[in-house]
């Protein structure tokens, strides 16, 4: 189990899995979080990956003043999904007007391993989601390690990977999983693909991570179908069941993780049946090296 007996949290953790995610006790975000308080959240964000906080109400406007203190919040390019008067929040929802479920999955694209915001230069860093109504069954989100999947790489794999970059592309995972529902002209032109190492470097811990994922479209200098291969074949090697946390949601809970050490996805739920409305937001953290 993961030690925080050195990072002075004014806070209990409790561990959601031996390798990561990590609840945090005694904490509430539907108030301003002062300073103190959130350097030892933030202690614990790059500990344990994954952060939960449990059920309360939550305001948009304090969820978007959280995500502040942690950096630049990104103003995502898919503008149909901002919410509640504020930019920086991107809602997926199936409910109609009425409240009732529409039969409609809001986006496939989030069933698949990925990273949020690997398709731009700068890419994410935290991703803050609060979940406002939750299905019975299904919608899941779930949390692999990319620390952990580097490192079980064996030698020949690391030398293979070595340097090699990938070109990360919106309109290729949106129009690959979503197809029903593509990224306009306007949006495209403002997220053209942009090519990020394979193994990238956390810049404040120094460990090295796997960094591919769905929006991965193909390898820089390799041809495509080869380069296709490699990323399916990395993409799977990268998920171990025992460096997973699969997570069940509670309305009314906050999950923030570290897009740049964590690969993540969400389950599968009938949009018919179940009601699933979540609100996210991601902050902006650097170009990878
Ligand atoms: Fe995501």
């Amino acid at each position: 189990m993961i030690s925080t007996a050195d990072l002075r949290l004014p806070f209990a953790v409790r561990p959601l899995s031996p390798t990561l995610g990590a609840e945090i006790e005694g904490v509430s975000l539907a108030e301003d979080v002062s300073d103190v308080d959130f350097q030892a959240i933030y202690r614990a964000f790059l500990r344990y990956q994954v952060l939960l906080f449990p059920p309360e109400d939550i305001p948009p406007a304090r969820q978007v003043a959280f995500a502040r203190q942690f950096g630049e919040v990104q103003i995502h390019v898919m503008n149909q999904y901002h919410a509640d008067g504020f930019p920086e929040l991107y809602r997926l929802s199936n409910l109609d007007a009425d409240g009732r479920p529409n039969g409609r999955h809001p986006d496939r694209g989030t069933l698949e391993w990925h990273t949020d915001g690997s398709w731009s230069r700068v890419t994410g860093q935290a991703t803050i989601i609060y979940g406002e109504v939750m299905p019975d069954i299904g919608g899941e989100t779930h949390f692999c390690d990319m620390y952990g999947a580097y490192e079980r790489l064996d030698a020949n794999w690391k030398s293979r990977i070595a340097g090699l970059r990938a070109v990360h592309n919106l309109d290729f995972s949106r129009t690959r999983r979503h197809g029903e529902d593509p990224m306009t002209a306007e949006q495209r032109l403002a997220r053209p693909p942009v090519d990020q190492p394979i193994v990238r470097t956390h810049p404040e811990t120094g460990r090295k991570c796997l960094y591919l994922g769905d929006h991965a479209e193909y390898i820089v200098g390799m041809p495509y179908a080869e380069g296709r291969a490699l990323i399916e074949e990395l993409n799977a090697l990268a998920v171990h069941p025992d460096l997973t946390y699969e997570h069940k949601w509670q309305a009314g809970e906050l999950l923030l993780w570290d897009n740049r050490c964590v690969m993540h996805r969400a389950t599968a739920y009938d949009p018919a049946t179940q009601r699933r409305v979540i609100r996210r937001c991601t902050v902006l953290g650097e170009i990878p090296s």
